[in-house]
């Protein structure tokens, strides 16, 4: 494990560039074992859980060889097995998305069921009820989930409109995307990430109506053609360094940045008083003095995104004022907030509800990280704390990240990374 160590009170300044997108990227690495040839991804980011996908993708026979920097060309023509190995999907929980492309196109798969997760329960029932609507024999023994249908057959699928599903509505895309017959999938995520694969899906040759809309519409086809596609940038990265210049203050400028995809969360950094210019993929903000506190609840896209709930809650820590933060995707979202109070923050959690007042100051602890978002939410406090942030659990932040210390040092920040050589962990994704 590594300890990320902050020296904390200098301003950010400069430009930053945003990467592919973690969420992004794995739909697309899963989608291309729909395809019987080769598929090629650019901007891929190099950060772990894109890494794991990979070596899921090889694991199953697919050929996958960089091409350039951040190009990958993948040949799923070899793929030669059905099974996913359970010490791949035990890393990321999105290595269950290999389910809907491997039983949709070879009849059948064998993926373990992903395990317990720090941020909260995150079960995968509404994947396999999907499937078994889609007509899939789905057996779950021995931890494993064993489905099997000669082919699918498309079907109309209603998802919970109380609790939509990014990773649902994405496997049970990629299912009926060679299914028999025609799928209407109701109450369909529209979060970017979605909405980039349904147009990935639709460039390799699939039928779908409805993209970016609650009812998606997908027409199977008898099989999807070569296909290359660029991976959207990370908003959630972005919004994270947004979040960093306004909490520490300066005048940073993202490139390569979706300002559609941050509508949300540049209404509350305006509301919350920094300045903020955009143009047509760059986002500059301005932070002035101590932020404003801005109430947020976090919901589905178009709404403010649950990975950017604990970067808020930093900013809140410091407002001037008291912030309420309502968490209604994950029940166990609010981990950091122990860490952070070890900062100097006042925050109290009742239910699903943070209850934050806004300290002129934090100062710095040894902290440790227990997820990605909760990683960013500590480097974002040590960067304004007083005083040496120690921060242990590097890895987590290097699932979703890429070089994110380089990238902060390359803004003024004073920050190094130090190999404490200890062991891996059980790590789950956000
Ligand atoms: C994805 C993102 C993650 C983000 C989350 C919510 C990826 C790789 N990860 O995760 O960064 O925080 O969306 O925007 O894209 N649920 C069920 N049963 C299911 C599936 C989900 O009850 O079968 C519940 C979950 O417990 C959660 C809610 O639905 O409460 C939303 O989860 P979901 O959108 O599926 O999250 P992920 O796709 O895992």
């Amino acid at each position: 494990m590594d300890e990320i160590i902050v020296t904390g009170g200098t301003p950010l300044a400069g430009r930053v560039q945003i990467s592919g997108s973690k969420n992004g990227t794995l739909p697309l690495l899963a989608a291309s074992l729909l395809i019987d040839g080769e598929t090629v991804l650019d901007n891929i980011p190099d950060i772990n859980d894109v890494n794991v996908m990979i070596e899921m993708l090889r694991a199953l026979g697919a050929k996958c060889e960089f091409i350039a920097p951040t190009t990958l060309k993948i040949d799923a023509s070899t793929v030669n097995s059905v099974s996913a190995p359970y010490d791949l999907v035990r890393k990321m929980r999105g290595s269950f998305y290999v389910a809907g492309p491997l039983l949709s196109r070879f009849g059948e798969c064998e993926v373990p069921l992903p395990g317990g997760c720090v941020i909260g329960s995150r079960p995968v029932d509404y994947h396999i009820e999907g499937f078994k609507v889609l007509g899939a024999q789905v057996v779950e023994r021995h931890g494993v989930m064993r489905a099997q249908a000669s082919r699918l057959k498309g079907t109309r699928i209603f998802m919970d409109p109380r609790s939509r599903s990014v990773g649902a509505t994405v496997n049970l895309m990629l299912a009926a995307s060679l299914a028999e017959g025609t799928t209407i999938v109701e109450n369909a995520s529209r979060e970017p990430e979605v909405v980039a694969c349904q147009e990935f899906l639709r460039a390799a040759g699939a039928d779908i109506e409805g993209i970016d809309t609650a009812t998606v519409r997908i027409r199977g086809v008898a099989r999807l053609g070569e296909s290359r596609a660029a991976v959207i940038p990370d908003r959630i990265e972005a919004g994270t360094f947004l979040y960093a210049a306004a909490t520490a203050g300066g005048d940073v400028t993202l490139q390569a940045a979706r300002v559609q995809d941050l509508e949300f969360v540049l209404d509350v950094l305006r509301r919350a008083g920094a300045g903020i210019t955009t143009g047509p993929d760059w986002i500059r903000l301005r932070a002035v003095g101590r932020p404003l506190p801005v109430d947020i609840m976090t919901a589905p896209f178009p709404g403010f995104p649950t990975d950017l709930q604990p970067t808020h809650g930093v900013l809140a820590a410091i407002a001037r004022g008291t912030t309420i933060i309502e968490e209604t995707i994950f029940d166990a979202r609010y981990n950091y907030t122990d860490e952070l109070t070890r900062m100097g923050a006042h925050i109290r959690i009742v239910d699903s509800a943070a209850i934050i007042k806004g300290q002129p100051r934090l100062y710095a602890a040894p902290v440790e990280a227990t997820d990605i978002r909760a990683g960013a939410a500590l480097i974002l406090a040590s960067l304004v704390a007083e005083g040496q942030t120690e921060i242990s659990g590097a890895e987590f932040l290097d699932r979703g990240y890429q070089n994110i210390e380089g990238k902060l040092k390359g803004l003024g920040a004073e920050i190094v990374r130090r190999g404490t050589g200890s062991g891996e962990r059980n790590l789950c994704l956000a």
